[in-house]
This record gives structure tokens, sequence and C-alpha cells, in this order.
């Protein structure tokens, strides 16, 4: 059966463009969902793209995927450093969710060095800008079972 996938963003992302290009890159939400739609597309597994600048909303949307999604790749913005219900949530899906950054968490202010969610999350993809979420899917579907072993 085609595995589905939730790809989630956290708070301020909805700007991604405009909001501080240096640092997140000039791509909008909207072209790095339709860039990773078509990259999962590639491998038959269906992405459905949600964001929201709410907690409350991403907790739902974490727990309605629940009844859908194989997994998620979840952009968590600042409540990763910050956020022990979405971590909570990440633990009562049981999904397997991939934590990813646009930018190089670890080379940033200290307080971005923390991440409430990595220790539930199958795995972290930092600093590569768009390319992140390609990674992240990448790593995903491994997991899943999705993409081939290597042949030795
Ligand atoms: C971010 C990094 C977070 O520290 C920040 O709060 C964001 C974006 C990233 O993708 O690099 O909103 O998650």
């Amino acid at each position: 059966m085609t595995k589905k996938i939730l790809l989630l963003h956290g708070p301020n992302l909805n700007l991604l463009g405009t909001r501080e290009p240096d640092v997140y890159g000039s791509l909008t939400l909207e072209q790095i969902n339709r860039i990773a739609e078509a990259h999962a597309r590639r491998h038959d597994v269906e992405l459905r793209a949600e964001q929201s600048n709410h907690e409350g909303a991403l907790i739902d949307i974490l727990h309605a995927a629940r009844n859908w999604a194989d997994g998620a790749v979840f952009n968590p913005g600042a409540y990763t450093h910050t956020s022990i219900a979405l971590r909570d949530a990440i633990s009562a899906t049981a999904l397997p969710v991939v934590e990813v950054h646009l930018s190089n968490v670890h080379a940033r202010e200290p307080f971005r060095h923390v991440s409430m969610l990595a220790p539930v999350c199958v795995g972290q993809v930092v600093g590569f800008g768009w390319r992140s979420y390609l990674l992240g899917i990448d790593g995903l579907l491994g997991k899943l079972g999705v993409l081939p072993e290597p042949e030795l």
C-alpha cells in the first residue's frame, strides 16, 4: 500500500521567503512543500503538508496523523527548544518523526542547541536549507523500508 507522510511546519515558517533569508533561504513555504511533494512522489509516497503557528494546533495535527500517516517530517521552529507538550505528542503518536531545521541550530545561539524533541524522534537533519526536508524525507523513507537497501 502507498505510504503516506506528514510534512509539518511550526511557527513563523509561513513567512519563509521573506523571513531572514540569509538564515533560512529565499524559498517560500509553498515552494518547499511543492519540492517535497514531488520528491516523495518519486518514491510513490503521498506527502501532506501542514503548518501552524500554534502549539496546540500542531499537537492536534500530530494526533490526527495517527489515523492516516506512516510517519512525519517535522520542523517545529522555536517550539523545538521549549515544548515538552510537543515531545509528549510525538511519543503518544508512536509514529516515526524526523526533526528537521533549515539552519544549523548548533552553530547559532546556545538556546537553539537544545532540542526537547530530538530524544523522541528517529533522527534529526539540520543546516541544509530546503534540502534538509528532502534529506529528512529520505531518512524517514529508509526507516519505513521504502528505499531499497544497497547492493553490496
Ligand atoms: C528553525 C530553527 C529554530 O531555532 C527557529 O526558531 C526557527 C527555524 C530552522 O528551521 O532552522 O523558527 O527551526
